[in-house]
């Protein structure tokens, strides 16, 4: 059978969210995932749907930036990745994860992170993170945190809190002002 994987249009979106809440129930959004999503932007193009004919939606796949750790490394979060119950195991998850990941090479990322079962995802090449390396904003199985390198040696430098970029940049101003020296007016010295 062949799949057709297209760049997601924002007309696809209640159809996502419904297959969303079909495959993942509606607590979804209670995932430590969800966290960096939050405030968060979809990699544009990088959103990606199967359709079929008489069927609608298959499928749903997206990808979000993240800096990770103190040196802010770049990365991307895949998912979430989910094909509609009656059309699972005939591609169409790799075939979105295959696409989204050659896409995202394309583009120039480096490294990607996601939550997930480990035996689904080394089929496409994701490894465990070590332990303790990255930590996410919230309760996260370190058996289900997976990293793939789309350059190699990607993962070393990324250590640390896994943070949405405008969080990041939040945190790092806050960070920037507590270290700066304060100028006082006319302050006097005394001994
Ligand atoms: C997981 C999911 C995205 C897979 O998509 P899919 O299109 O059905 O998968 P594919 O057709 O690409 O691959 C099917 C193969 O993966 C295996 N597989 C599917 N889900 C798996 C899982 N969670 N763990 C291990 N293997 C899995 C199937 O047994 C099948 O194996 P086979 O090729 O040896 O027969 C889909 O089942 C889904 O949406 N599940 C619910 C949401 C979810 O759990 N998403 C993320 C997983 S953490």
């Amino acid at each position: 059978m062949s799949i057709t994987v297209e760049v997601a249009l924002a007309a696809d979106q209640p159809a996502t969210e419904h297959l969303l809440d079909l495959t993942f129930g509606l607590s979804r959004s209670a995932k430590t995932s969800y966290r960096l999503r939050e405030g968060n932007t979809a990699i544009e193009g990088l959103s990606l749907v199967t359709c079929e004919t008489g069927f609608g939606l298959t499928g749903a796949i997206s990808f979000w930036p993240l800096k990770i750790g103190e040196a802010g490394i770049d990365a991307l979060l895949l998912g979430p990745l989910a094909v509609h119950p009656d059309r699972q195991n005939i591609g169409i998850g790799r075939a979105l994860m295959r696409t989204g990941l050659d896409k995202a090479k394309a583009l120039g990322h480096r490294l990607v992170i996601l939550v997930g079962d480990a035996p689904y995802y080394a089929r496409v090449g994701f490894k465990k993170v070590p332990h303790g390396q990255i930590e996410l904003p919230g309760p996260v199985d370190p058996e289900r945190l997976l990293y793939l390198e789309l350059a190699e040696g990607a993962l070393a430098l990324a250590k640390g809190l896994v943070l949405p970029p405008y969080r990041f940049a939040e945190l790092s101003e806050r960070d920037a002002k507590k270290w700066a020296p304060v100028f006082r007016k006319n302050a006097t010295l005394t001994y």
